[in-house]
């Protein structure tokens, strides 16, 4: 139907005659001569319709903003002085000779070019939305991201195995999505949260190097940065240690930001150990583009007696910690404190207290700030000291529970960063190594696995393990960029032996593993080799590379922030018949009224 797409025609094609295919993207009417911008997948370009073949430029006066039109013309020079640098066919135009109608269009619910467009609305006319340059240009992106991994992992003798999706339970942390049985009644399927443990199964199976672009179901609360159903880029080698397998991980992100974005990562990413990230950032994905850091506060309070203080500094799970906001941030306003401590609030902070470094040589007096009185001096003098505090400096305080410290004040950290434009630019890619095989849950203070029940630790002395588990670090490691944890992965227990202490230790008593794990425990007994890999988050992936602020942005279809979809109007009620035949009866306020 088409000789060229719209945004190809350009001045290799003066005088020639081309057939374009693509949408309204404006028409206007200027003194007797019709101008349409056409729009396809690869741009815009202008066709003018003049009087002089009056039954085309009748039609071309009743089309309207998104009518869908097939247009034969000649291209041509535009005049002097109406050239548009901006647009790649910006020299040229089309002179209309024919003009077909292919479909009209109702006006639009919103205008593509419109700045601030409601997300929902996007979504329910998502058809619409997607036509948007922007949105073009991150899916196209995306391909080719897809793509160059492919390619890289090819090369590396990796083979694409796909995974079932309905399955049984893989443990990432999140809910579960159930899918119901027909052929067995009462029983459920689980969407996975990953194929993890096929992956693993498919190492034991020989097959030496795997990878899977695949989707992953995670029913957990959502974030920017979090979707329901999500793309993993999740890969599994044999016989390769964790350093041979970062190194490989690391050489494909280079390929990748290489050929997709002209970018030269470093040639060894930086490595951090959990411990350092946790103290120095409070965060287990530091944003090292943010030139602020945490400073340790909790044994310098051990006397302290205010009551804000006195409590974490004697809790062994208590934390304090300062964070200095260097250079101007004395002139942070009552407000902007007020917003802040509102903000550390989310995280669960009960406060913020602060000291503003107005003057270093006046003693108390050069400072400010609603909790100096309750500080004995040689507590001041270390705080200053340990945070290295400068005039013009404010410094801000977290005390409580080290986890709540942590979130409270990374958060802080970013968010204080970037309103001060201390963000540095360009790409900081960032391993965090040496993680807790445990931490406690701090509700019900049972063990849990800090990334999933199948790493291994990094002893292989199992009594070990059993009598101090929560000193004991895990052969995991995450890849994280500019703040995003982009991947994470491990080596995996290859021991039947190993693998049931981890289960016993997350209080999975052997009955319950043998029901959830049977099959992974007997397949450790037949023959499993040293195997471990990573998965990646490929549309997190993307967001970066392309600059999108949400996940969302990168996705064709989407779900809300609470994991509906506008456009289709799922998740929805189904048929009392179906029902029946899946053998489920809805409690009654679970009922749909209608
Ligand atoms: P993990 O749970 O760390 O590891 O997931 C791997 C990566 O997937 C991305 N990710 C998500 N992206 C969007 N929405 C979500 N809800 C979401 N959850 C996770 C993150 C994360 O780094 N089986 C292990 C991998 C392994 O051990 O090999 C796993 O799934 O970028
Ligand atoms: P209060 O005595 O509760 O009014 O608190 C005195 C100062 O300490 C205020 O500036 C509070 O914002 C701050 N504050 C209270 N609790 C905490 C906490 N857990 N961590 C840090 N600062 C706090």
């Amino acid at each position: 139907m088409r000789s060229h797409y719209c945004g190809f025609v350009d001045t290799r094609l003066l005088d020639q005659e081309v057939t374009l295919c693509g949408w309204v993207n404006r028409r206007r009417d200027h003194g007797g001569v019709i101008f349409i911008d056409l729009r396809d997948r690869e741009g815009l370009v202008q066709v003018v319709f003049d009087p002089d073949t009056p039954e085309v430029f009748a039609l071309a006066e009743r089309v309207r903003s998104e009518y869908v039109l097939q247009v034969r013309g000649k291209v041509r020079k535009r005049p002097a002085g109406t050239e548009n640098a901006e647009l790649k066919t910006g020299q040229i135009e089309v002179l209309g000779l024919a003009l077909e109608v292919l479909n009209s269009a109702e006006t639009p619910p919103f205008q593509l070019d419109e700045d601030e467009l409601n997300e929902e609305v996007r979504l329910r006319y998502r058809y619409i939305d997607l036509r948007r340059p922007v949105m073009q240009t991150r899916l196209r992106m995306r391909t080719q991201i897809s793509q160059t991994l492919r390619r890289f992992l090819d090369e590396q003798g990796f083979l694409d195995v796909e995974t079932p999706m309905l399955t049984k339970a893989t443990p990432e942390g999140a809910r579960d999505y159930l899918v119901p049985s027909r052929t067995h009644p009462g029983d459920f399927f689980a969407l996975p949260q990953s194929p993890q443990l096929f992956k693993q199964l498919l190492m034991m199976g020989g097959l030496d190097r795997y990878y899977q672009i695949v989707r992953c179901f995670r029913d957990e609360d959502l974030r920017a940065d979090r979707q329901p159903e999500f793309t993993q880029l999740d890969i599994e080698t044999s016989f390769m240690d964790e350093a041979a397998i970062m190194g490989l991980m690391e050489q494909m992100i280079r390929d990748l930001f290489a050929k997709v974005l002209n970018v030269a990562l470093p040639a060894t990413f930086a490595r951090m150990s959990y411990a350092e990230a946790m103290h120095r950032f409070g965060s287990d994905k530091p944003d090292l583009r943010i030139p602020l850091e945490l400073t340790e506060l909790t044994d310098a309070m051990q006397g302290v007696e205010f009551k804000v203080f006195a409590g974490p500094a004697t809790d062994p799970q208590g934390r304090i910690a300062a964070l200095r906001v260097p250079q101007g941030g004395h002139k942070l306003s009552r407000k902007d404190i007020d917003d802040y401590t509102q903000f550390v609030g989310r995280y669960g902070a009960k406060g913020l207290a602060y000291i503003k470094v107005n003057q270093l040589d006046q003693g108390r007096d050069g400072l400010q700030s609603p909790i100096l009185k309750f500080l004995p001096d040689t507590v001041v003098v270390e705080i200053l000291n340990r945070t290295q505090a400068q005039e013009g400096d404010l410094i801000f305080f977290g005390a409580d529970k080290a986890h709540v410290v942590n979130d409270a004040l990374g958060a802080l950290r970013i968010k204080v960063g970037v309103d001060l434009g201390l963000q540095e630019r360009g790409w900081r890619p960032l391993w965090v190594v040496d993680f807790p095989m445990f931490e406690r849950d701090p509700q019900s203070q049972r063990l849990m696995a800090l990334h999933h029940p199948f790493t291994a630790p990094r002893i292989d002395d199992i009594e070990q393990l059993q009598n101090d588990p929560l000193n004991i670090v895990s052969r995991a490691y995450d890849m994280v960029l500019n703040g995003t944890e982009i991947g994470g992965g491990s080596v995996r227990i290859h021991r039947t032996a190993m693998q049931a202490a981890v289960f016993g230790l997350l209080g999975i008593g052997e009955q319950e593993a043998e029901e959830k794990f049977g099959f992974l425990l007997n397949a450790l007994r037949y023959g499993c080799p040293p195997h471990g890999g990573i998965a990646f988050g490929l549309d997190r992936l993307v967001m970066l590379m392309s600059g999108a602020q949400s996940i969302r942005d990168v996705m064709a279809f989407p779900k809300t922030q609470t994991a509906s979809c506008p456009l289709t109007q799922a998740p929805a009620p189904v048929s009392e018949a179906q029902l029946k035949e899946l053998n489920i009866r809805l409690a009654p306020r679970a009922v749909n009224p209608s």
